[in-house]
């Protein structure tokens, strides 16, 4: 531009005005085409929502006849996300149309310095060669000048992400991983639990899902958990592992408060089973041992307790590989691997959260006689709706809308015919 100035000093008087165009379009194009991409965006996830669950529930929909229902409902949505994506590239066409008007103004200033030069109102001369190189440059200047315009409005709208990223960086995070308390290397030895007067709620301003619980389990105590749909059973279990952070009152492991200890060291000392088991997509050795800490005897025999070793060995062994989500394994045997990895943690304290609800009644009573044996020495607690995986734990505790409602032996709880217990008993009975 300077070079074009210095050839044709007239040019100077078009530049002011035309930078305010380019910079005027510009903005107007960022404003909007943010505001675009946000709204594409936003419909974007329903049409992929929507096609993987059609995906997923084929049989459902079509055993349903929901068919044409189905291919309507994603046509609405896809419409809605054109409704969007359609003026955003759109308004890709405004402004390379005004751009390369601009351009063309830019190119039709420097020819009208260039007479004004030679013939107004001075009549000066000019050297042909500063006028054709003025020309020149500013074709290529102008391709230019458009090209940074676009460039601008992309890093913009790109820039929404690291907007986005920004915003999780502010999240609120879990309790430190590392406390500066650190516990015996041994701890917990014994796997006793106490709560005192402990409380907790899933969010700020949700009602409390465990209410004013106070209790007391020994060492290897076998304790069963039942209760209705929604009594807190699961709450327990996330309540000892520390799921929450709005809660009050205290959890003690032997005898060291638990929030004390970091998140980290500490969630490595318990063992759990949750009601949705989790498997990696990887190999059958991955996920009974991330670590890669045992060797192949140890995990056989984890296995065989558990009674997988036939089913894996169909599989092809331990490097046998396991599908995004456990898809080539049942949900019943899925509970098993969790729990021969559980076998292999070596934790004192064991959570059981409807371990064997998938399993056949043979197979749990196998198991649940597994669990005895190999996790005689461990604390266990293990949650069921069946009565009958319970029925020999040392207790049983029965939750009642986040209260403990009943904490005793199950042949003590059998003799009081008020007892929840019973009336859970017998109502499974008389199926
Ligand atoms: N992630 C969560 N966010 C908010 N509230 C929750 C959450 N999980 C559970 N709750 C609430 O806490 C209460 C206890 O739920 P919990 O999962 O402990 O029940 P549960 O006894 O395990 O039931 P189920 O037998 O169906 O597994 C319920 O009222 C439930 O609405
Ligand atoms: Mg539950």
């Amino acid at each position: 531009i300077v070079a074009i100035i210095i050839a044709t000093p007239w040019f100077s008087f078009f530049l002011p005005p035309v930078a305010w165009m380019y910079f005027t379009i510009g903005k107007y194009y960022v404003a909007s085409s943010r505001e675009l991409k946000r709204l594409s965006s936003i419909h974007k996830s329903p049409v992929y929502e929507h096609f993987t669950e059609a995906l997923r529930g084929g049989a459902t929909i079509r055993a349903f006849g929901d068919v044409d229902r189905y291919i309507e409902d994603h046509a609405l949505r896809v419409d809605r996300y054109f409704r969007a994506f359609w003026p955003s590239m759109v308004i890709n066409r405004w402004l390379s149309l005004r751009l390369d008007f601009i351009g063309a103004v830019l190119t039709a200033a420097v020819a009208a310095a260039i007479f004004l030069t030679i013939d107004f109102p001075f009549g000066l001369e000019m050297d042909p060669g500063k006028a054709g190189f003025a020309i020149s440059q500013i074709i290529s200047i102008t391709a230019f000048l458009s090209f940074t315009v676009m460039i601008y409005g992309q890093l913009e709208l790109t820039a929404i992400a690291i907007e986005r990223i920004a915003e999780y960086t502010h999240l609120p995070v879990e309790a430190q991983r590392d406390a500066p308390f650190e516990p015996d290397a041994k701890w917990p030895q014994s796997g006793k639990i106490e709560l005192k007067n402990y409380g907790m709620a899933y969010r700020k301003g949700l009602p409390l899902a465990l209410r004013n619980v106070s209790l007391k389990i020994a060492p290897r105590e076998k304790i069963g958990i039942c209760g209705r749909t929604g009594a807190g059973k699961s709450s327990i279990f996330n309540a000892i592992l520390r799921l929450s952070d709005v809660q009050r009152g205290q959890i003690l492991i032997d005898g060291v408060e638990i929030h004390s200890v970091g998140l980290a060291l500490y969630r490595s000392k318990i063992s759990v089973v949750s009601q949705e088991s989790i498997v990696f997509a990887s190999s059958v050795r991955y996920n009974l041992d991330p670590a890669g800490a045992h060797s192949d005897m140890a995990l056989w025999g984890a296995l065989l307790k558990v009674q997988l070793e036939v089913t894996v060995k169909q599989m092809g062994g331990l490097e046998a590989k396991i599908a995004e989500d456990g898809g080539n394994l049942s949900v019943g045997e899925r509970q098993l691997l969790s729990i021969a990895r559980c076998i292999l943690s070596g934790n004192k304290i064991i959570l059981l959260d409807e371990a064997t609800s998938s399993v056949d009644v043979e197979t749990d009573r196998m198991i649940q006689q597994t669990i005895r044996n190999v996790f005689s020495d461990c604390t266990v607690l293990t949650i069921a709706h069946r009565l009958n995986t319970i029925a020999d734990s040392s207790r049983i505790m029965v939750l009642d809308k986040g209260r403990v409602a009943e904490f005793e032996p199950p042949s003590d709880l059998l003799l009081k015919p008020n007892s929840i217990y019973k009336s859970l008993v017998d109502a499974a009975k008389g199926k």
